[in-house]
């Protein structure tokens, strides 16, 4: 498209004031500049925009038809009997086994709370084996397959689905090539890149960030329909005979990858759609909670529950709204395809106010100081309202969750609370399988769960110190397989760490100074990353 034609363009659409600077940039920019405008797809900009006002203007009304989640839908691990989990177990194994299963994680965020210049994968939280959050979800995958395997006697394949972003691409992809994709096949990670939407004033304005460049961010963990969709993923996992998929974020330092008892529970409802949730405890605790309204599955974020319905009980005395969202769904391929085909398109972007970085009238690059623009981003949950046969398992926080946010010396989901979380859990496993742990006076520290010592005599804070405990995925996905601990002493002042045979005397690579050498920032991509 020529100037002309790209200006009178602009102007149908009031985004003219994209080429204010144009006539400053040199000539190559001047092509690049003019060749990204002539294919950004205005109409979708304009969309979007129109669906996040309505959005907005229609969240008041959400508090009027709501109702938890039917009973009929729900189970909870803490309550179901060990029977039960056994039959869920095995039915998510033999999926597993018959290569049905794949994993698809959402590592495209700019992790901007975390602030470090590369992917929130390759963070390592301080564990004793230096793990970073990809090699941890590597090695359980490499685990549940052959857990899969031996409990049916087929070798199988999860495939391992990653889509990453602008921001992450390039250095995952060169973090996985470098640690040899950490045990797994190359040819079964697909990674996919999700797009990219441009910033927005508040009234719809593209936002111009230089002379010759718009500001863009990733349109959100919901871009995954679009991505999926036109990236020809989908398709893929079809010719794979892939029917059911674990979708989860990238944070989560817990996350049981492709868990057979979710996927048995969810085969077990008949399901085209789950989530695993924990238990809201606080009214006023800041998680989205899984609900129906006019009788659909929402997400309703704690910012649009009322305070009388977010304290509202159930007879039996918890939170009637109490299904808090953790990002770990469930879907099946069939769901996933009526989705990118009906539904994409109906999915409304949620508005996040953002300081974005401007070029002024006069041409000086601005750092706001004060919120002035808008990202557009959908959500991975959006899409739960298009499910009639939805199901909702209930786990337990302190053995599924706990995300990486915030960077160290924060209050809340920081790497030194992931990485505690990950050894108080990996010691009560190591404690439920008959080892125990001593401290420095020979004392035997108690059996129990730590997150229940109450100690006041320890630290002060009522809770013991945690041990720094961990066992390798390759050895144990979920406390299984630790026969060989039993009746074990470990010492509480050091550092524990179990392997599996295959990862004796090999060196994990992730020692601190390699990972700081290869934390460059992702390159830019040529082409086809917006819209
Ligand atoms: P968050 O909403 O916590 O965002 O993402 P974030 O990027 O990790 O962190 P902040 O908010 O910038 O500090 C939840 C999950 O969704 C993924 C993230 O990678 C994480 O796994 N995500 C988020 C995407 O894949 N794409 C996006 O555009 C946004």
């Amino acid at each position: 498209m020529d100037l002309a034609a790209l200006r009178t363009k602009l102007e149908s659409y009031g985004q003219e004031h994209l080429l204010q600077h144009y006539d400053r940039l040199k000539q190559e920019e001047k092509s690049a500049f003019l060749d990204e405008l002539s294919h950004l797809d205005f109409d979708r900009v304009k969309r979007i925009y129109e669906l996040s006002c309505e959005e907005a203007n229609n969240s008041g009304e959400k508090q009027k038809t709501l109702e938890p989640i039917p009973e009929s839908s729900s189970d909870s691990v803490a309550s179901a009997s060990d029977e039960l989990k056994n039959e869920w177990r095995y039915a998510g194994l033999k999926a597993i086994a018959e290569s049905k299963v794949a994993v698809l994680l959402l590592a495209g965020g700019q992790g901007t709370r975390l602030n470090v210049p590369y992917p929130k994968g390759m963070y390592d939280v301080g564990l004793p084996s230096s793990k970073t959050l990809y090699q941890i979800q590597a090695e359980r995958i490499l685990k549940v397959q052959k857990l899969a395997e031996e409990h049916t006697g087929k070798s199988c394949i999860v495939t391992w689905y990653i889509m990453t972003s602008e921001h992450t691409q390039t250095s995952t992809e060169a973090f996985f090539l470098k640690h040899n994709h950490f045990g797994l096949k190359k040819e079964n990670i697909v990674f996919f890149e999700q797009y990219q939407l441009p910033c927005l004033s508040p009234e719809g304005k593209i936002i111009l960030q230089e002379a010759g460049k718009i500001a863009k961010a990733p349109d959100g963990n919901g871009g995954l329909y679009k991505a999926l969709r036109d990236r020809g993923i989908l398709d893929g996992m079809s010719k794979r005979g892939i029917e059911n998929i674990h979708v989860y974020g990238v944070d989560n330092i817990l996350v049981k990858v492709a868990d057979p008892i979710f996927i048995g529970f969810c085969l077990s409802k008949s399901a085209n759609c789950g989530a695993k949730v924990v238990e809201k405890v606080h009214p006023t605790e800041k998680v989205g909670v899984i609900c129906r309204l006019d009788g659909r599955y929402k997400v309703v974020e704690y910012s649009e529950l009322s305070l009388e319905l977010a304290q509202k009980r159930h007879e039996k005395g918890h939170l009637l709204y109490n299904a808090g969202n953790i990002c770990n769904h469930y879907f099946t391929l069939n769901f996933l395809k009526d989705v990118v085909s009906n539904h994409e398109h109906e999915l409304r972007p949620h508005v996040a106010k953002k300081k974005i970085p401007y070029i002024d009238d006069d041409g000086n690059s601005i750092k706001p100081l004060k919120e002035n623009g808008i990202k557009l981003e959908k959500f991975v949950f959006d899409v739960f309202e298009f499910s009639q046969q939805f199901a909702v398992l209930q786990v337990v926080r302190e053995e599924e969750f706990s995300p990486l946010k915030n960077a160290p010396g924060a209050v809340k989901d920081t790497p030194e609370m992931a990485r505690d979380a990950l050894c108080n859990l990996h010691y009560q496993y190591i404690v439920n399988a008959g080892g125990k742990f001593k401290s420095n006076d020979g004392k035997i520290l108690p059996d129990i769960s730590r997150k229940t010592v109450v100690d006041d005599s320890v630290d002060g804070s009522g809770r013991l110190p945690p041990v720094k405990c961990e066992i390798s995925p390759l050895l144990s996905y979920a406390g299984e397989g630790l026969e060989s601990v039993k009746d074990q002493i470990f010492h509480a002042s050091q550092s524990t760490h179990l392997k599996a045979d295959e990862e004796k005397n090999i060196s994990n690579g992730n020692e601190k100074t390699s990972k700081v050498k290869e934390a460059t920032s992702p390159k830019r991509r040529k082409g086809e990353d917006i819209l």
